[in-house]
């Protein structure tokens, strides 16, 4: 792990691309806190941010992002050449599958799955959700992978006009992926638990820290409580008291 200034080279609406030599390489899955503004010179926020690694390395680092607050409005409007804090990997990241998957994606948690589509074995599906065509993030680089690749989105301006765990019917024994809003992941691993198939999600509480200090990301499993930072955010979907979860 390092806490490092990175050097923005670009940034947008949904995209920041970072240089970070520092960088020592991730999993698929893993995150970064990010500090838009790391020499504190504003104070608001003052905390960094969580984001999945879409891709990259220490050439460039990506990150993509939807805009909700002043956080990820801050990481937008960010000017090449700039500084952004970064401090990770973070967390425990996704196993790449050996065997038949599925990939389930919803809004901002289609970007944890960019690179765990990119390693997985042949044939594996993935299926991403959104709002909208707008809302699906990166859908041109996901287009460019050999996966099998569908979409749904609540007003049908791309693929199946519905939710994205209509489309979902696992293999017994496959491994079911998620990552994305909870009663999305809640369902994959409902229908996941009725095939007979495996599950794993990605959960994307709000953090403070991003490495186990303040404790302020705990969420309750069949063994206790968890911390979505250090423990996860990658976990087995049947050990998470899904009633707890925000
Ligand atoms: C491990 C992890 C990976 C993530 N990866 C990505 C990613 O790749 N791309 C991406 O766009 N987002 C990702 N997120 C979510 C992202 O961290 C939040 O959207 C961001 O922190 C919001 O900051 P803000 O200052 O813009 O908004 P805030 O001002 O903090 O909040 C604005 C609104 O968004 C809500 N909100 C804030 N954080 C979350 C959250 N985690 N879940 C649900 N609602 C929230 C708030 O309640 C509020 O209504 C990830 C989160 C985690 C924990
Ligand atoms: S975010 Fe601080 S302990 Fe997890």
């Amino acid at each position: 792990m390092i806490c490092a200034r990175g050097r923005v080279l670009s940034a947008g609406p949904d995209l920041l691309r970072v240089e970070l030599p520092e960088w020592p390489g991730h999993r698929p899955g893993q995150f970064a806190m990010l500090l838009p503004d790391p020499d504190v010179r504003a104070r608001d926020p003052l905390l960094p941010r969580p984001m999945a690694v879409f891709r990259g390395g220490a050439d460039a680092l990506e990150f993509r992002f939807k805009v909700v607050g002043r956080g990820t409005a801050l990481l937008s409007e960010l000017r090449a050449g700039e500084a952004v804090g970064v401090l990770g990997p973070l967390g425990n990241g996704f196993s790449v599958p050996e065997g038949p998957a599925t990939l389930v994606g919803g809004g901002t948690g289609i970007a944890s799955l960019y690179e765990l589509a990119r390693e997985a074995p042949a044939g594996t599906r993935v299926l991403l959700g959104g709002r909208s065509r707008r809302e699906l993030l990166a859908l041109e680089a996901f287009r460019a992978l050999p996966v099998e690749l569908e979409f749904a989105t609540d007003d049908g301006s791309l693929g199946h006009a519905g939710l994205v765990t209509d489309l979902l019917k696992p293999e017994p024994g496959s491994w079911v992926l998620a990552c994305g809003p909870t009663p999305m992941m809640r369902r994959a691993a409902e229908i996941a638990a009725a095939a007979g198939a495996r599950c794993r999600v990605s959960l994307e509480n709000t953090m403070a820290c991003g490495f186990g200090i303040c404790l302020g990301c705990a969420v309750s499993c069949d063994t206790g409580f968890r911390y979505v930072c250090t423990h996860g955010p990658v976990f087995d979907a049947a050990r998470l008291d899904w009633d707890a979860l925000p």
